[in-house]
């Protein structure tokens, strides 16, 4: 079997390289410092990729990517890859959230510290020669008031470290219940702009989102105490960079203390060496415990979705344990292959799918069933490799609405699942089961009950169910040297005469001209020839 490519874009700890370099069925190389086509080019020759903050993975750069399955960023922060370009092109993105989280408040923390003890100007000046004591009288922490917005992973070790600094810790974070807070010692706020004026110190330890963008401002800065000073160890552009320099020079802040930038590499700011500011390279994370953990986490990941397509971690997809995968693989396929069916089958533009789960499937996790059956819809149409990660987004970008039901009730067959697909001329009803651990079998066609075989090429026929329509296709097929593998009928109630449809499963594909004839043949009202992957051949996004 090939091995499984990785390229590592950015430095990662020799303890990740040389786990990838212990890894079965895995090659890796380290190419930093890759932009633009060079990027681009690079990552379409790689299965999976990890990296830090250091390279840009826009959509520009994994556009019409045909190889990449996963991305894995060692660290938390995903900002520096485009999610949504990442999912369109079917690949996962995953992170590392706890790896560097102590790491990170502790960094928080020291910035705190040495900001309000003037650490480095006091150690330059005496680098300089200077004696300076008056000079750097600095503040106590203990019996102040830090205001935390963002109350995860770093948020809370930061509380817990300041409450053992003797400070009141207020906090605000609009997913953290506030009994939650109380418990951990934290008096929590409804808005930001209630906490402000309360409190010393403001760290932050959020994302960078649409809402968080300039979350403190100049007008966050009129409302906070003269003297307040303010952390950042998370993302740049939480604070407004302009407004931070505004208000150092109207001594309404006396000190700034900053991890990260607006924009980095930061190597020139009007902040940088004013008065009370302390300012880091984007060091939050940069312990030997943490880029040993995140290194080592993020190998972990890629190496087991590449080996087994467990996805853990992931930020732009569901998770998907190794014993769902697992539990679920025969019905993985079924419903991908009646995706493909209804592609084949359907007339007319898809507006609407609807997929009803029966039996003890339902007591599984099935949403991964309904990407499965959205990648086998989408797999011909589109130009793209459709998977799991991005089948639901292609069909939400197409207007195409997915709608689930479930009862665990049993039907004819311990679980069984049901696709029906509504286009802009006609209503389509498809039932599938798995036979044994992974046969897939066709049981239910618009309402006439069969049982067909989900593999290779079918045709499917409706026709008058009237004496020498079977007989007539094997002669038509016969006479274009088409065999006949299988063959299934359904009919409407028990009397002959009624509407019916067959399936037939070729040993090739049909000639347009035999279709033409089949189509010809009196009674047969339709013929349409459908591919589906061969018995036993998984999708791509299943084998391993
Ligand atoms: P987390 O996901 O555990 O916590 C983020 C918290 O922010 C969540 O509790 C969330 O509810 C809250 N939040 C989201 N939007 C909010 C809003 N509008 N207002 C208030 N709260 C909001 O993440 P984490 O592991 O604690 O990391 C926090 C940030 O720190 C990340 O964005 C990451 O990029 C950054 N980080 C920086 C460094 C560094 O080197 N400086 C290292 C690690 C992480
Ligand atoms: C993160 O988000 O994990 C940090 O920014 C640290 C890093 O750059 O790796």
């Amino acid at each position: 079997m090939s091995k499984s490519k990785i390229i590592v874009l950015d430095d990662l700890a020799q303890e990740g390289l040389d786990l990838l370099a212990a890894a079965d069925g895995i090659e890796y190389e380290v190419l930093t410092g890759l932009k633009g086509d060079d990027l681009r080019g690079a990552l379409n020759k790689f299965d999976g990729a990890i990296c830090r903050s250091g390279v840009k993975l826009t959509s520009e750069i994994l556009e019409g990517n045909r190889r990449l399955k996963a991305v894995v960023r060692a660290g938390v922060g995903t900002d520096n890859i485009d999610k949504l370009a990442a999912t369109r092109a079917g690949i996962v993105v995953m992170n590392t959230p706890t790896g560097n989280t102590l790491s990170t408040a502790e960094h928080a923390i020291t910035l705190m510290l040495a900001m309000s003890r003037n650490v480095a100007p006091a150690n330059q000046s005496l680098i300089e020669g200077r004696w300076d004591r008056k000079k750097y009288m600095g503040s106590q922490v203990a019996g102040k008031t830090l205001g935390i917005v963002g109350l995860g992973r770093i948020g809370l070790a930061v509380a817990e470290r300041a409450l053992a600094f003797e400070m009141k810790v207020l906090g605000y974070d609009p997913f953290m219940s506030k009994d939650r807070a109380r418990e951990l010692g934290i008096e929590p706020f409804s808005t930001v702009d209630e906490m402000l004026p309360q409190i010393d110190y403001l760290t932050v330890h959020t994302p960078l989102t649409k809402e968080t963008r300039n979350l403190i401002d100049m007008a966050q800065v009129e409302i906070m105490k003269p003297g307040v000073r303010l952390i950042n160890c998370a993302r740049g552009g939480i604070y407004n960079e302009a407004a931070l320099v505004q208000g150092l020079e109207l001594k309404k802040i006396a000190g700034v203390a900053l991890d990260v930038y607006e924009s980095e590499p930061c190597t020139d700011s009007p902040l940088f060496g004013m008065p009370g500011v302390l300012c880091t390279p984007h060091l939050g994370a940069s312990t030997e415990e943490a880029q040993t953990q995140v290194a080592v986490e993020a190998v972990g990941l890629l190496t087991e979705f590449l080996g087994t397509g467990t996805i853990r971690h992931a930020v732009n997809v569901a998770p998907i344990d190794p014993k769902t995968l697992e539990s679920l693989r025969g019905y993985l396929d079924v419903a991908y292959r009646l995706g493909i069916l209804m592609a084949g089958l359907q007339t007319g533009g898809a507006k609407s799918c609807r997929l009803q789960y029966r039996g003890e499937i339902t007591s599984r996790d099935t949403k991964v069933l309904n990407a499965a059956f959205a990648a086998g819809l989408l797999k011909n149409a589109l130009d793209e490799d459709v998977n799991l990660v991005n089948a639901e987004l292609m069909l939400q970008e197409r207007g195409i609405e997915l709608s689930t039901e479930s009862s665990s009730e049993m039907g004819a067959f311990r679980s069984s699942m049901t696709a029906e697909v509504a286009t802009d001329e006609e209503t389509l009803r498809v039932t599938g089961t798995v036979f044994g651990q992974s046969m897939p079998r066709l049981v239910a066609l618009n309402g006439y009950r069969l049982e067909a075989y989900l593999d290779g090429c079918l045709l499917v026929f409706t026709h008058k169910d009237v004496p020498g329509i079977i007989g007539g296709v094997g002669t038509v097929f016969g006479k274009h040297g088409v065999n006949i593998g299988q063959m299934a009928v359904g009919r409407a109630g028990d009397q002959p005469g009624g509407d019916a449809v067959g399936v037939l499963n070729l040993d090739c594909e049909p000639s347009p001209e035999s279709l033409e004839d089949v189509r010809q043949m009196n009674a047969i009202c339709s013929a349409k020839a459908v591919h589906l992957p061969k018995a036993g051949e998984l999708p791509p996004w299943l084998q391993s």
